[in-house]
């Protein structure tokens, strides 16, 4: 189906909603730096996630869990500086807001005030209720993420599909209805059926947007670094790859190596 899409000069939390009423798929990608957020606005993405898959991909921990408040907010505050249009979200980190409502606003605030992050994304259902609640009332625009929430790796033991059984599949939906009703503005759902995914797009008036989850939902989400081919050991079925920067990266700078070793560079136009 082809949708004319609407031009956004500055894309907003309202501009995503808007986006859903008129059919238009919303875009998302992850950027963690200045350098990377600067192509990644440029490519006309709508929303830009400061995930913490920063833990994975910038820093090479194992999970999600090791990155911290003060590291979010300085990944987010290089993205800031380089984006023009996108909506900016940042990961509220593991840590910062599972104790209680007033530790979750004092994170999600410092993150406002010292990244100028747009938004916050924070993963769970009923049990971050009141902690989402008090950050809304703080003028503090909150997206969700259920399914597959990798800050609750251990309590599930793999990153495998979620919500296939029924009994999880109504939580689910369940605590997708509560993070609208208390008022997020989107929800990423993650790993989960598409069939289930596009039905929880169907009943919400909020954007659902999925990596894993399908073609029936409102937009999509892919890490940046995985979707340009960056890293190539995490091969999971929902990814596609429009790069394989892994191979050319290495193909250049083992050219370089050469060309160092061959004094081949620099040439006498490459020196003053
Ligand atoms: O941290 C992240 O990159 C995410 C996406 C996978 C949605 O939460």
């Amino acid at each position: 189906m082809s949708v004319a899409k609407k031009q956004y000069k500055r894309v907003t939390v309202k501009s995503l909603i808007d986006m859903k009423s008129n059919g238009e798929k919303i875009s998302m990608l992850t950027a963690y730096d200045y350098t990377m957020a600067k192509i990644v606005d440029g490519s006309g993405i709508d929303v830009i996630l400061v995930g913490d898959s920063a833990s994975n991909v910038m820093a090479g921990h194992e999970t999600t869990l090791p990155i911290t408040l003060d590291q979010m907010i300085y990944h987010a505050s290089s993205v800031i500086r380089a984006v023009e249009r996108a909506l900016v979200v940042v990961d509220l980190p593991f840590g910062s807001y599972q104790s209680d409502p007033k530790e979750a606003l004092r994170s999600a605030i410092r993150i406002m005030k010292e990244s100028g992050g747009h938004a916050v994304k924070l993963e769970g259902g009923k049990e971050v209720k009141e902690s989402i609640k008090r950050i809304l009332n703080a003028g503090i625009p909150v997206m969700g993420h259920l399914g597959l929430t990798p800050q609750s790796i251990y309590k599930f033991g793999t990153y495998t599909v979620r919500a296939k059984e029924e009994e999880e599949a109504n939580l689910l939906i369940h605590n997708a209805k509560m993070l609208e009703k208390v008022g997020c503005f989107a929800l990423v759902l993650e790993k989960i059926p598409a069939s289930l995914a596009e039905r929880v797009a169907k009943e919400l008036s909020i954007p659902v947007i999925g990596i894993g989850a399908g073609a029936g939902v409102d937009g999509q989400v892919l890490v940046t670094h995985d979707m340009i081919g960056m890293t190539h050991e995490f091969n999971p079925r929902f990814l596609r790859r429009y790069m394989n920067l892994y191979e050319d990266m290495t193909n250049a700078m083992s050219q370089y190596v050469s060309d160092v070793k061959s004094q081949e560079f620099p040439n006498e136009n490459e020196q003053y």
